[in-house]
C-alpha cells in the first residue's frame, strides 16, 4: 500500500485526480469504479476542468458507482446518480450506454445486483476503483461488519452513517434512506487498482483504524490492506495519527 500525505485537501484532490486521468489517457478502454460524498467532489471539478481545458477524452471510459440508496429516483437531487450527472457525466464525453450506478428504483433489487456484478465482469472488470471512506470504516456502503467476500447487495445503512450524510437531506438524518445497494467488499477488492482518498480531521480516527490497527471486516476499509495496488491519499488533517 502507498500512502500519499498531502498539505491540504485540494493537493490530496490533485493527485487523485491525476491518477485517475493517466488511467483514462493510457488505457485504450479504461473502466472506472467511481465514489460519491464530499470528498469526490474536488476530484471531478478537476476532471472536468482537465475535459474541457486539456480534452482529457473519456468517450472510451466505462464507469460503475459503487452505491446508490434504495428508493431515489435518478432524477431526485439526492440520488447519486444525480449527483454524478451533476459532478462529472454532464460535463464530460461519457457515453450514456457506458455508465452504470445501480437502481435503487429497480422492482427486484437483488437480480439488480446480481446484474450489476455481471455488467462489471462483462466489462472486463474494474481497472481503477476510487473510494472514499465513511466514519463507520465503510467503503461504497459496506457497513460493518462486512464479509470481505461480499458483493453487490443491498444493505442496511448505520445510524451514524445517516448522521454523517444528512446534510444532503436537509441535515436530517431520519430523511435518508435506511436501506442502499452497494458494491461489495469482494467486487471492491477486485478492482486491479484501488484509490482511498481522504480528508479532513473527521476522518483521522477511523483512517488509523483501517490502516494501522487488525484486519477485520468490523473496519470495511482495512481489507484494503490486503490488495496488492492499493493507493491511499490523504490530506494532513485525515492523516494526523498516520
Ligand atoms: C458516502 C458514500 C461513500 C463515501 C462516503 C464519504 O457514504 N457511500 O462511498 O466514501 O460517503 O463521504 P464524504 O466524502 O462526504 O465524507
Amino acid at each position: 500500500m502507498q500512502v500519499i500525505v498531502t498539505p491540504d485537501p485540494g493537493a490530496a484532490f490533485q493527485q487523485a485526480a491525476s491518477i485517475i486521468a493517466g488511467e483514462i489517457r493510457s488505457n485504450p478502454s479504461p473502466v472506472l469504479g467511481l465514489a460519491t460524498g464530499r470528498t469526490m467532489e474536488g476530484i471531478y471539478s478537476l476532471l472536468v476542468q482537465d475535459h474541457l481545458q486539456n480534452g482529457l477524452d473519456f468517450s472510451a471510459t466505462t464507469s460503475f458507482n459503487l452505491d446508490e440508496y434504495v428508493g431515489l429516483s435518478a432524477s431526485n437531487p439526492q440520488s447519486y446518480r444525480h449527483y454524478m450527472n451533476d459532478h462529472l457525466f454532464a460535463h464530460v464525453n461519457m457515453r450514456a450506454d457506458h455508465v452504470h450506478v445501480p437502481d435503487g428504483l429497480a422492482e427486484d433489487l437483488n437480480a439488480e445486483c446480481q446484474a450489476y456484478e455481471q455488467a462489471i465482469h462483462d466489462a472486463g472488470g474494474i481497472g481503477l476503483q476510487l473510494l472514499g471512506i465513511g466514519e463507520t470504516g465503510h467503503i461504497g456502503f459496506n457497513e460493518p461488519p462486512s464479509p470481505f467476500d461480499s458483493r453487490t447487495r443491498q444493505v442496511t445503512l448505520h445510524p451514524v452513517t445517516r448522521r454523517q450524510n444528512a446534510g444532503m437531506f436537509g441535515g436530517d438524518a431520519n430523511k435518508v434512506p435506511e436501506k442502499a445497494l452497494t458494491m461489495g467488499v469482494g467486487t471492491i477488492l477486485d478492482a486491479r487498482h484501488l484509490l482511498l482518498v481522504a480528508c479532513g480531521r473527521s476522518k483521522a480516527d477511523i483512517i488509523a483504524r483501517a490502516l494501522l490497527d487488525t484486519v477485520t471486516p468490523d473496519v470495511s476499509a482495512s481489507a484494503l490492506r490486503l490488495h496488492p495496488h492499493c493507493t491511499v491519499i490523504l490530506d494532513t488533517a485525515a492523516a494526523r495519527m498516520w
